[in-house]
């Protein structure tokens, strides 16, 4: 018991270097977290796992809209959750594949689905094989929770599948919420309202920040009476030139800038911006 204690402690006391542990499996694997995380997407006034729904209907009018989704675009949704973009845009007439490595959000999107154009797979999307593709969709500032190494390989993978003139619709955490973001640690009984685990459980919460490279790290550490557990959630804050860069380096060129994926425009004292990005020609 102290030399769990201690254990604990030392890792509190320790912080990693960024992205050098954890991972999107450590996050969203545990299926108790992908139940709690499923009532998040399926709650339509909770920003939480998604944007609430009244911004995700008005961002799938925006994709369809000034994306030019029509019959037959094939859309790519990467950690597509429940289908909550997927299924609208399977509906409009588009061919969506969606992937997530939620089991439980890839059942409910399955079930949710009312066009047979709208496809899902529980998959990760850095390993998986692709389809090819017209439109690729990674929402909710997911690309900044990967480390740069699979950052890249995940540009070069989705570039490999897409049509020459294809896009990727992305959306990043800005520079500003980084200047806005504080470190801390609370520790709380059964921490988020039972989010971690089904029964008792003490959860520690820290949040530490990383000036350079402007990364951010939740780290939750889940003491239940029989197993503790550690959860690392890393946030990358890439300013617009850094992402811009990046983008390039992976084959893309950035051609529109936004305020988010509703096609808001963009403002650089935001905490998000959102980027579309279309292949550099081969
Ligand atoms: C914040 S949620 C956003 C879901 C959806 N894009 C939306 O906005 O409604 C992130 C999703 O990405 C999935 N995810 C994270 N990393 C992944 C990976 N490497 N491969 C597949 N899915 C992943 C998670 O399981 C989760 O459902």
């Amino acid at each position: 018991m102290t030399r769990v204690l201690y254990d604990v402690l030392q890792d509190l006391v320790h912080v990693p270097e960024p992205f050098a542990v954890g991972g999107p499996q450590e996050l969203w694997s545990d299926p108790h977290v992908q139940r709690q995380m499923l009532a998040f997407h399926l709650d339509p006034d909770i920003a939480a796992a998604s944007r609430d729904h009244a911004f995700i209907a008005r961002s799938v009018g925006w994709i369809i809209d000034a994306l030019g989704v029509g019959e037959g675009t094939r859309v790519l949704d990467l950690g597509c959750g429940p289908g909550l973009y997927a299924n609208p845009l399977a509906e409009h007439g588009a061919r969506v594949h969606g992937i997530d490595l939620s089991a439980v959000a890839i059942e409910a999107g399955t079930q949710r689905a009312r066009s047979d154009r709208a496809s899902f797979e529980v998959g990760d999307y850095l390993t998986a094989p692709l389809p090819d593709h017209d439109l690729a969709l990674l929402i909710y500032c997911d690309y900044g929770a990967m480390s740069p190494t699979d950052r890249r390989r995940l540009l070069e993978r989705v570039r490999a599948r897409m049509a020459d003139d294809g896009r990727l619709l992305v959306d990043l955490h800005s520079e500003h919420r980084f200047a806005q973001l504080e470190e801390g640690c609370t520790v709380a009984e059964r921490l988020m309202d039972g989010f971690w685990a089904p029964g008792p459980y003490v959860g520690i919460h820290q949040t530490v920040r990383y000036d350079e490279p402007r990364v951010a790290l939740d780290r939750y550490v889940i003491v239940e009476p029989g197993r503790t557990r550690t959860v690392h959630s890393w946030a990358a804050h890439l300013s617009l030139e850094q992402a811009t860069a990046e983008f390039a380096r992976a084959g893309f060129q950035v051609t529109d800038v936004l305020g988010d994926v509703a096609g808001a425009e963009y403002d650089p004292t935001a905490p998000e911006y959102a980027l579309v990005v279309t292949p550099r020609s081969r």
